[in-house]
């Protein structure tokens, strides 16, 4: 090739003087032979610049195809079709402490752990068939330490579409496995974390849970406890009385005993005083029996009832709290029979309404909507207030466990959380809610029809 080019880089060359004219050879004839032998010359030249230019293009390829190679991080082998290899990129050298030259001609599997030479060997049976992908096996490193790669294979073809070898290239696993070590790691942590916010956000909560009861119970052990105490100084007097009526005392000593001790406003204040009493630690009672039904919900047995009914009396025992004249539109069918459980039904509608009125505090007079239809196979009660509606960030948040806008001792933030739960759980149902477009908060419970008798 330097051959070559020293030719076409040459000067043209002189033409050579002509001969003296041989006997029997004009001088035309002469002159035909120097223009043939220029144009051969000039022929010449041309495939030289020709061959010049493709040889260039051939070296930028070379030098594109190496630096290709070179800047690659995978590493890459290729081989004839006997496994021997051809080229190995830089990353393979590097990676393997020897010099590309010293690696050509060596067989593929002398490179890999001896555990894995099986599998390499195996490369070129099945390499015919199509790629080899992703097949996680050792190489040996440059101080002989095994590095694990993910490797592909793929055929390689001459150009007559002959099997020539194969190319062989691979990722080390080593970054890939530390970095998904530290993502554990991080995932670990995150869990933790998560888990002590938990933990803490499950305590406050207890807290507010038990600021809410301790409140709830307040009222009615202050009021047991005053009557207790009333009574007590009642028993003291009506005692000391007993005892001047047993004594035989004079009937005006009596009388005026009557007086001073004022035993007839005593008798009076009994009925409503024990009646008080009663009531306060019955409110007791029931504050922990809807504690323990909190704590461990108990499975109602599903039958069948009417919803109109239940709807009717759960309304009923709402306004009876209820201080203002509430305008309540009804819109209920004369019966539907669903399958559920009642008890729970009634707790959930008990909810809805008790928060429908909560929200229409500052309303009057408080209006409310309460449909009740069935659909495709599903009974559905509509409660729609007429008050300000839910926040559009809080209309997800309603169904979480504490969350309340109501003030200490109103609102517990139960209320909807174990009417949900009862809804999806309990009754096979649903409970959802949305602000009506035309205002005020809508939430609907979705239930299933009385199953077909029979
Ligand atoms: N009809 C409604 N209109 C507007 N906001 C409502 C309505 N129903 C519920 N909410 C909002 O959802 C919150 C949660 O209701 P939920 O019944 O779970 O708890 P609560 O009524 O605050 O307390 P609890 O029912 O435990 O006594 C309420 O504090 C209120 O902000
Ligand atoms: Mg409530």
């Amino acid at each position: 090739m330097a051959e070559q080019r020293r030719f076409a880089a040459s000067a043209p060359r002189p033409l050579p003087a002509a001969p003296a004219t041989p006997p029997g050879l004009g001088e035309e004839a002469w002159i035909e032979v120097v223009q043939r032998m220029d144009d051969i010359y000039a022929d010449l030249v041309r495939h030289q610049v020709d061959l010049e230019e493709k040889n260039s293009a051939l070296e930028d390829a070379q030098r594109f195809i190496d630096s290709v190679l070179s800047s690659m991080s995978d590493v890459l082998v290729v081989t004839d079709v006997h496994g021997r290899i051809q080229r190995a990129n830089k990353a393979m050298v590097d990676l393997l402490g020897r010099s590309e030259q010293q690696l050509l001609g060596t067989e593929l599997t002398a490179l890999f752990a001896p555990q894995a030479a099986h599998t390499v060997a195996e490369f070129r049976k099945h390499v015919r068939g199509g790629d080899i992908l992703d097949c996680e096996i050792e190489i040996l490193g440059a101080g002989g330490e095994a590095v694990p790669l993910a490797v592909n294979c793929s055929p390689r073809y001459d150009s007559e579409g002959m099997l020539s070898g194969m190319v062989v290239s691979g990722r080390p696993l080593g970054e890939l496995r530390r970095a998904y070590r530290a993502l554990q790691e991080a995932h670990r942590q995150l869990k933790t974390t998560q888990q002590q916010l938990l933990q803490s956000e499950k305590m406050a909560s207890l807290g507010r849970l038990v600021a809410g009861v301790a409140h709830e119970l307040n009222n009615p052990i202050s009021f047991v406890f005053g009557n207790m105490h009333t009574l007590q100084r009642y028993g003291e007097r009506l005692r000391d009385y007993l005892a001047l009526v047993q004594s035989g005392a004079a009937p005006e000593l009596i009388a005026q005993a009557r007086q001073t001790h004022r035993i007839d406003r005593i008798l009076d204040d009994l009925v409503p005083l024990i009646a008080g009493s009663l009531e306060g630690a019955e409110r007791v009672s029931e504050i922990v029996q809807n504690l323990r039904r909190f704590a461990t919900p108990q499975r109602q047995k599903q039958r069948d009832f009417d919803l109109c009914r239940v709807v009717e009396s759960s309304l009923a025992w709402v306004s009876k709290t209820v201080r203002a004249q509430a305008q309540i539109e009804l819109d209920l069918p004369p019966e539907l029979m669903v399958r559920s459980s009642e008890g729970h039904v009634q707790q959930i509608l008990i909810n809805l309404l008790q928060n429908a009125f909560d929200a229409m505090e500052s309303v009057d007079p408080p209006r409310l909507n309460l449909r009740v239809s069935a659909q495709d196979g599903w009974a559905h009660v509509q409660v729609r207030d007429h008050g300000p509606g839910i926040a559009e960030d809080n209309l997800l948040r309603v169904f979480d466990p504490f969350f309340t806008t109501k003030p200490v001792g109103k609102g517990t933030g139960l209320g909807l959380y174990i009417s949900y739960g009862l809804a999806t759980e309990q009754c096979a149902g649903s409970l959802t809610v949305r602000n009506h477009p035309e205002g005020g908060a809508e939430f609907t419970l979705e239930l299933p029809l009385e199953t077909a008798h029979g």
